[in-house]
Parts: structure tokens; sequence; C-alpha cells
């Protein structure tokens, strides 16, 4: 369990945000069901995340059959879950910044899709069991990709998991779901987000519209009251992405500010991603901690 690169003080941080997460993916994945509100499940799991001591490490995303990933709900966009949807449920939390990140897939009220499902399962486990110090990217890829085509679905080639540090979900290393030529080895201390996504149509994503999901970009000279709602962001949310539904209470123009942050390349605002075949897209993910002797599973 103990890794050299990574104090107790991390350590114990990093283990508290995994577990965190990975409560409330379970609690997330009990509750949803059909006629059930997109916005009050977040809500809820935003909530446990928050009442066990960790905070929000990007707002939950909800991806609904095509939809792969990068939206979350709002009052004016929420949805309502229907018999037969496959519902990922991506959940980020951290603790003084360092992150715990991981998605599970909830077929509602049928069985059309366990297959998919299990597919991108297995293949994060798999990926899982060869992650140690020296293992390559690519063959981490590898593997993701022969789980996912073995059980006849395709991997979303242009989706990654991501190498993660403190209050930085991306940290440089792109974990694909395809064998690509990245030859960069793992290393241990790293903390990665390992996701496969499994499809039934191209293995691809587009980006669509806005899907209520921001970052912040740089600060720049601008009319008084964006610049309040910009270091009010930056002190409430670091680097991390965030809701405009978690701003409400920064600033009481929020909803005319944050579009204007927009245009002036302050904050930016992730297009939601679909899958280009409009396949329906199953998603499995963990956070790992690598050690000397392979990974601690954080999210379990
Ligand atoms: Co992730």
């Amino acid at each position: 369990m103990r890794t050299p690169c990574v104090n107790d003080d991390i350590l114990d941080k990093l283990v508290r945000a995994g577990k965190i997460a990975g409560e409330a993916r379970e609690f997330a994945v009990e509750n949803v069901r059909t006629g059930g509100s997109a916005l009050e499940l977040v809500e809820a799991v935003e909530e446990l995340i928050r009442s066990k001591g960790a905070e929000c490490a990007f707002p939950v995303n909800i991806g609904v059959n095509e939809v792969a990933a990068h939206y979350t709900p709002s009052k004016e966009t929420d949805i309502t879950f229907r018999i037969g949807d496959v519902v990922k449920i991506d959940i980020g939390a951290h603790v003084d910044g360092y992150p715990g990140d991981t998605a599970a897939t909830v077929e509602v009220g049928t069985r059309n899709h366990s297959a998919m499902v299990e597919a991108a399962e297995s293949a994060l486990e798999m990926c899982i069991e060869m992650v140690s110090p020296g293992t390559t990217v690519s063959a981490m890829g590898g593997v993701i990709e022969r789980a996912i085509t073995g059980a006849g679905f395709k991997p979303i080639q242009n989706l990654t998991g991501h190498s993660m540090e403190r209050f930085n979900l991306h940290a440089g290393l792109s974990l694909p779901n395809i064998k690509n030529r990245d030859r960069s080895a793992i290393k241990e201390g790293m903390i990665l987000a390992i996701e496969p996504f499994s499809t039934t149509g191209k293995g691809k994503v587009d980006g669509g519209s806005k899907g209520g999901i921001y970052r912040l970009m740089r600060d720049r000279r601008a009319p008084p009251e964006i610049s309040t709602l910009f270091s009010r962001i930056q002190s409430s949310f670091g680097g991390f992405p965030f809701a405009g539904r978690w701003c409400d209470d920064l600033h009481p123009q929020v909803s005319t500010l944050l579009p204007k942050m927009v245009r002036m390349g302050m904050i930016m605002s992730y297009p939601i991603l679909i899958e280009a075949g409009k396949g329906a897209v199953a998603q499995a993910e963990h956070s790992v901690l690598v050690n000397a002797a392979g990974c601690l599973v954080l999210t379990r």
C-alpha cells in the first residue's frame, strides 16, 4: 500500500476522495429510475459528496444513450430518465485538491445493453490488472480495445482516460481506448483515471451543443462585475470544472455574465460529446494510484 512517491498525508487525501467518489457512484446507480429527474439525482449526489467531507472535482456528468460525456443538468435543461435508457454517471470528488474520478453505467428497467455495459467493465478490470510502473499507454489501450471488440462492440477512439494531479484532472497523460503509438510509460506515484467507453455506434464522438460545464481559462481586463465573478469562481473551484448551477450564489447576474465570460475567453464551455453514429454508449471508470506492485484502486 505504501508508495514512496506519495507521502502519507497525500495518500490519506487520495484514499478519502476516492472512497467518497465510489460511495457517491453507488448511491447514484441505485437512484436512477424511470421518471426520475437527472437534476434531482445530480444534486443529491453532489450533496452526498459534500456531506462526507469532500468537494466535487467536477459537476456530475449524466450521459444518456448516445450522449457519451459533458452534459450536466440544470433547471433549464433537465431531463427525465425513460425506460430503456443507458445512463452513464461520471463523478469526481476531491479532498484538498486530490481527485477521485469514477463512473458507471445503468440501464433503466431493461437489459438490452448488458453485454455492452459488461464490455466496458471488463475492459476496465483487465486494464487495472496490467497497470504497474513501466506499462505503456499503448499497451493499456490495446487491452481495452481487445476486450471491447472481443465482446462485439467498438471502443470510442477519441475519448481517453487521463493522469491527474492536485487540482488538475488532466495532468498530461492520455489513456486511449485503442492501441495507439504512444510508448510513454506509467510511473510509480501517478494517479490515473482509466475509463473505457464501449458503443454500438461508429466508435467516435462529435461535439454537440454546450452541456452546462465550464472551466476557467484566463483572467482579462473586464467590467468590475465580471472580474468579481471570475475571482469568486477561482477561489471556489480552482482549476476544476464547474456547473453554471453552482454559480447562483456567486453573483446575482450569473446567468448573463457566464456567456459573456465565454465570449471573452475567460472561461470555456464544454460541448456535449455525442456518439457519431448515434449508437448507445457505456462507460466504466476507476481512479488508481500506481505503486511498485501495480496499483491501488482508489474508487472501489
Ligand atoms: Co475521467
